[in-house]
């Protein structure tokens, strides 16, 4: 009996710990929020004895680093919660390496231009959102932080094959030289839409449009019916004919808030109304009203990498709603849903706060990691985005 009854208020005991989401109480909304980032944080090997700092435990990747140390900015910026202020400065601090432009020497054998401009939106990120400045400890600003990996980039645009955009990897030995990958060419663009805005330099306008231009000119994104819909990319052994038109929450996300700033920074029509056809593009990434990474979760072969994706695309669907406030309707009804539905899904592992990757399914599915806390962390937050300041620019 005894034991009976232990079990029982064990059981109780750890389903009272299931994450509560009220979506209209920010209150409620940054508890759940500041669980699940101590939940990512669980992953972080910098702040343990022989840890390195900057960096998660295996099996993630330098790149979802990056993305982790955005959506804790993202979080203390929309949560008005610096507990982890000193964690993720010293982490992003850490990893800019000897040329102050995120190609640190640790990562020269797997780094990619994707990688290095993940990191580059971390910093802008930083900028936008007053984190605390590097430049008291001497370091460069997150400004020209982030300058310095756009031109790092830049400099790769390859004119040689499929009329210009930038293969996947900048190093000739490594696998994915021969791909022109959507993401790597969507992430400068939307570092150079987020430069324009913060810097008001007129040349950023200029570089960002040559690239949207590419990637819609080379048929990366593809404009129907319905929307915009964003594919992986193409190889450079055919000069890009033949387009792997695989569909990522990732890609979707870093374009359309790409051509939100743009919107903000030139006011011009067209850019409203790419956002406005990329939002509707991505309604196929929703089951029912739930956003799933359907080119994966639908066979349930999510690697690693990808079980971040849904972060990415709901930072950036977010930020859209403050930036063009014609689509906030739109994107709550995009967000609300899911938020409810990562929430109830946040209810396993041993602390009973563990998110899971299926956010379709009652309760949790069993599965966990760095990529599950951070897609339910940004979903959950950015019901906040439009009720906080927005991105600050020009300095
Ligand atoms: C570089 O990698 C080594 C080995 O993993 C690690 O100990 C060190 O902290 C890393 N340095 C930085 C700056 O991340
Ligand atoms: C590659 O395709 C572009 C059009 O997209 C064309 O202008 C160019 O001549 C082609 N180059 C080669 C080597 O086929
Ligand atoms: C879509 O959602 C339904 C429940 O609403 C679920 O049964 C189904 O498995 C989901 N499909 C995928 C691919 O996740």
């Amino acid at each position: 009996m005894r034991f009976t009854h232990l079990v029982i208020s064990s059981l109780t005991f750890i389903q009272s710990l299931a994450l509560d989401l009220d979506t209209s109480d920010s209150k409620s909304i940054c508890k759940a929020a500041s669980t699940i980032a101590q939940g990512a944080l669980h992953y972080y090997d910098g702040s343990e004895y022989g840890g390195s700092v900057g960096c998660f435990k295996p099996p993630y990747y330098w790149w979802e680093y990056g993305v982790a140390f955005g959506s804790l900015i993202k979080y203390q910026h929309l949560c008005e919660d610096n507990t982890h202020e000193n964690l993720v400065y010293n982490a992003i601090v850490s990893q800019m390496g000897d040329d102050k432009n995120y190609q640190p020497t640790n990562q020269s054998n797997t780094e990619g231009n994707d990688d290095q401009a993940t990191w580059g939106l971390t910093v802008l990120e930083a900028a936008e959102n007053g984190f605390k400045s590097p430049e008291q400890d001497g370091h460069p600003s997150w400004t020209q932080l982030a300058k310095n990996v756009f031109d790092a980039i830049y400099k790769r645009w390859d004119e040689d094959s499929c009329n210009g955009g930038l293969r996947w990897q900048y190093e000739e030995s490594r696998g994915g030289y021969n791909y022109k990958a959507t993401v790597a060419n969507a992430n400068l663009f939307q570092m150079s839409a987020r430069l324009a805005r913060l810097t008001g330099e007129t040349k950023y306008v200029d570089s960002a449009k040559e690239i949207y231009n590419w990637i819609l000119g080379s048929g990366l994104a593809h404009e129907g019916e319905w929307g915009i819909e964003v594919y992986d990319g193409s190889y450079t052994d055919d000069n890009c004919t033949d387009v792997t038109k695989v569909l990522w929450t990732y890609n979707y996300g870093v374009l359309l808030a790409g051509t939100a700033y743009l919107y903000d920074v030139t006011k011009d029509e067209e850019w409203k109304d790419r956002t406005s056809k990329i939002i509707s593009g991505s309604q196929i990434l929703y089951n029912n009203t739930v956003l799933y990474e359907r080119a994966c979760q639908t066979y349930d072969i999510c690697n690693t990498d990808q079980r971040v994706f849904k972060a990415i695309y709901a930072r950036y669907l977010a930020i859209a709603a403050k930036l063009i406030p014609d689509t906030a309707e739109t994107v709550k009804g995009l967000i609300e849903p899911s938020a409810e539905a990562a929430a109830q899904s946040c209810s396993g592992g041993s602390d009973g706060v563990t998110c899971g990757l299926n956010w379709n399914i009652d309760g949790w599915d069993g599965k966990y990691g760095l990529g599950e806390q951070l897609s339910a962390l940004e979903i959950i937050q950015n019901l906040l985005v439009t009720d906080r300041d927005g991105p600050k620019k020009h300095n």
